[in-house]
């Protein structure tokens, strides 16, 4: 059984996360335009979800608590670069969107050119912690890289790359896929993976392929499609007011989507598909001594969400 609902478990990684996303600028840049756009969409209300990932995963394997505070730095440095890519995805060179978090976007309230600015501003100084922080120890050489990774053209910006150039095509689902694995999936999989990576203190050129590696791997990639998957539901089934974002928009804009490639019914089906697949996989944990309660909570938000 559950021990927190949804609501809860957001609200206990909201008041964790928030005093480390507080101190990512120093006090004497907050004066700087792009500092405050930054921090201005940083703190618009998002869900924290990608947080709240990686306090499930640490939970669920029982690390240590020691490295919790290394967790939370790497938490807020995600949750940065997730931001950075909402600043950008919305602005009228890709999305062209006015509302965000159930504010007006970024680039509404600073203008376009400090919105572009306030992106690279999260994006640097996300690296600048990945790097940081490997002074303090060497051993999360390897977690830094495959964050760093997850954002780029491998990641994050090779998705939204595909989802650009897949505007007004008919694309297959093998390519739409990849598309939503990567724009979506590569931030979940830095939220699931993280924690673990930091427990094992590798260097760059170690791989992790363990059993607990690879099946985190899986989990975080199925919980990435289902995400994606309700995402592009929402979009046609739910309305501004309740999502804290506009809809119809990739309708609007041709986006190929699970939507728009399967129809309605068809993306519910895959939903639920993936929300199955994600089950299997905790269940496999659950057998090995894991707990999972609080990801299974998650799970069933994947499925019900409404923002
Ligand atoms: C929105 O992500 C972008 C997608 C990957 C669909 P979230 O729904 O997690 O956004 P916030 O952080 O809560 O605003
Ligand atoms: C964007 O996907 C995911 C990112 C990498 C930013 P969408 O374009 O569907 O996200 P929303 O619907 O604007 O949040
Ligand atoms: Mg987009
Ligand atoms: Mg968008
Ligand atoms: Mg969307």
């Amino acid at each position: 059984m559950s021990k927190d609902d949804i609501n809860t478990l957001l609200e206990k990684t909201e008041d964790w996360i928030l005093p480390e996303l507080q101190n990512v600028f120093d006090k004497q840049d907050g004066e700087d335009v792009t500092v405050k756009a930054a921090l201005y969409s940083l703190f618009a209300g998002g869900k924290r979800l990608r947080p709240l990932m990686m306090q499930l995963t640490t939970e669920m394997l029982g690390l240590l608590p020691e490295i919790d505070d290394d967790i939370r730095y790497y938490a807020a440095t995600l949750e940065m670069l997730h931001t950075y890519s909402l600043i950008h995805d919305d602005l009228p060179a890709l999305d062209n969107d006015e509302l965000r978090r159930g504010k007006p976007t970024c680039h509404m309230v600073f203008g376009e050119g400090i919105a572009v600015l306030a992106g690279d501003l999260l994006l640097n100084k996300a690296m600048e912690r990945l790097f940081a922080i490997c002074e303090k120890n060497p051993g999360y050489v390897f977690a830094s890289s495959a964050m760093a990774e997850n954002a780029g053209i491998k990641g994050m910006l090779g998705g939204q790359s595909i989802d650009l150039a897949s505007e007004d095509k008919e694309i297959s689902l093998d390519l739409l896929t990849e598309l939503q694995e990567k724009k979506t999936g590569a931030f979940i999989e830095a939220a699931v993976v993280t924690p673990y990576y930091l427990s094992k203190e590798m260097s760059r050129k170690d791989s992790i392929d363990d059993e607990i590696a690879v099946d985190l791997r899986k989990l975080a990639s199925h919980i990435g499609l289902a995400f994606q998957i309700r995402d592009d539901i929402l979009d046609v089934t739910s309305n501004s007011e309740i999502l804290g974002k506009s809809t119809g928009k990739d309708e609007r804009d041709a986006k190929a989507t699970f939507v728009t490639l399967l129809g309605l019914e068809g993306a519910k089906n895959r939903l639920e598909e993936e929300v199955g697949i994600v089950r299997f996989i905790l269940e496999k944990f659950e057998v090995n001594g894991f707990d999972t309660s609080d990801y299974q909570t998650l799970t069933d938000f994947l499925i019900n969400r409404d923002r």
